[in-house]
């Protein structure tokens, strides 16, 4: 029993790992977020997209990294899916890091 616990604990702790370990600049970060995202978002990723989304500045970076990920695969299907089949692993690694900061 402990060692399944163990093995879930380290698990989780690689899951994590992939967000610290995204070397992001947040300066180009946040212009590929206005360029890409912001029209339906908001520039502080704080509307809900053509009135459907979340507001995405309130979910963690593994909720905004499942999201596009998703999206990206066609797995979910939403409106805004063009943009996100077109994202690289990088860039929603880099998105992912950035939006939950974007709040004001
Ligand atoms: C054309 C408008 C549009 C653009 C551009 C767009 N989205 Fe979306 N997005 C939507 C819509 C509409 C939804 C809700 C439908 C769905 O579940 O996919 C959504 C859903 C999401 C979700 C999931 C939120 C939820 O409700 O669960 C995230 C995260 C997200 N978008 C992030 C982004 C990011 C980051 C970008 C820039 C790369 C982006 N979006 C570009 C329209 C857009």
């Amino acid at each position: 029993m402990k060692r399944i616990y163990t093995t879930l604990l380290s698990l989780s702790l690689l899951t994590a790992s992939q967000f610290v370990l995204a070397n992001v600049n947040m300066e180009q970060a946040e212009n590929f977020y206005k360029r890409t995202c912001a029209t339906c978002h908001g520039k502080s990723a704080d509307k809900p997209a053509l009135g459907q989304s979340k507001i995405i500045n309130t979910l963690n970076s593994e909720e905004i990294y499942t999201a596009l990920s998703d999206r990206k695969s066609g797995k979910i299907q939403g409106a805004g899916n063009m943009v996100k089949s077109r994202l690289s692993e990088e860039e929603i690694k880099m998105l992912s890091e950035l939006v939950p900061i974007l709040k004001k």
